[in-house]
């Protein structure tokens, strides 16, 4: 798909509760949401802008832990590597682009680096790792997962983390939106652990 619209018929053929339509929404809604900061400016375009860093490191974090544990059982390794290596390439762009001003003249053309490097990723995960899950996994268990992926949204952090300030890796290397990650990635393997356990 490449664009909003074909990821919503393509989700909207597909039961709400399937984790392959709620991830087609997910890549919609931040289709539209990298289309939106452009235009506006000052605390609006912040806002807007924090709202997509929060949106990506969400959607992001939950498909490591949700969606890349199965694909990977079903896909080559090469192909899990690349996904995730594109994840960090815009995890790196993002911190990039935290660090400007967001009405400095830099900003809108590192958005929109950010911005194709995402939807080159949308493109790959909906090519490759949505087939997948469609052809091989039974509908049950495809509603198990977009079970499971809601609920690691919803556990994602909206913010970094206070014990990963001053973390090297986390602040220092990546900034902001990897301390969000690491910290939802964590916190999602404890979650979908104690799930199993009960
Ligand atoms: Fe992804
Ligand atoms: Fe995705």
């Amino acid at each position: 798909m490449r664009t909003a619209r074909e990821e919503r018929m393509a989700a909207a053929r597909l039961p709400q509760a399937n984790v392959v339509s709620i991830l087609y929404e997910q890549h919609a809604q931040l289709r539209d949401q990298f289309g939106i900061v452009p235009d506006l400016h000052g605390e609006y375009r912040r806002a807007a802008f924090d709202m997509l860093r929060e949106m990506l490191a969400r959607h992001e974090a939950a498909e490591e832990v949700v969606l890349r544990p199965v694909t990977g059982k079903l896909l080559p390794a090469a192909l899990i590597r690349a996904r995730n290596d594109e994840e960090k390439a815009a995890a790196r762009e993002l911190a990039e682009l935290e660090k400007l001003d967001v009405d400095d003249p830099g900003f809108a053309p590192r958005l929109r680096i950010l911005e194709e490097q995402v939807q080159m990723h949308f493109v790959h995960e909906e090519a490759e790792e949505f087939p997948a899950v469609l052809g091989e996994l039974s509908e049950h268990e495809q509603e198990e997962l977009g079970r499971w992926m809601l609920r690691a949204i919803e556990l994602a952090p909206s913010h970094p983390h206070p014990t990963l300030t001053g973390s090297p890796v986390g602040q220092a290397v990546l900034g902001p939106f990897a301390s969000l990650c690491d910290w939802a990635r964590d916190l999602l393997h404890r979650a979908r652990q104690d799930m199993q356990d009960h």
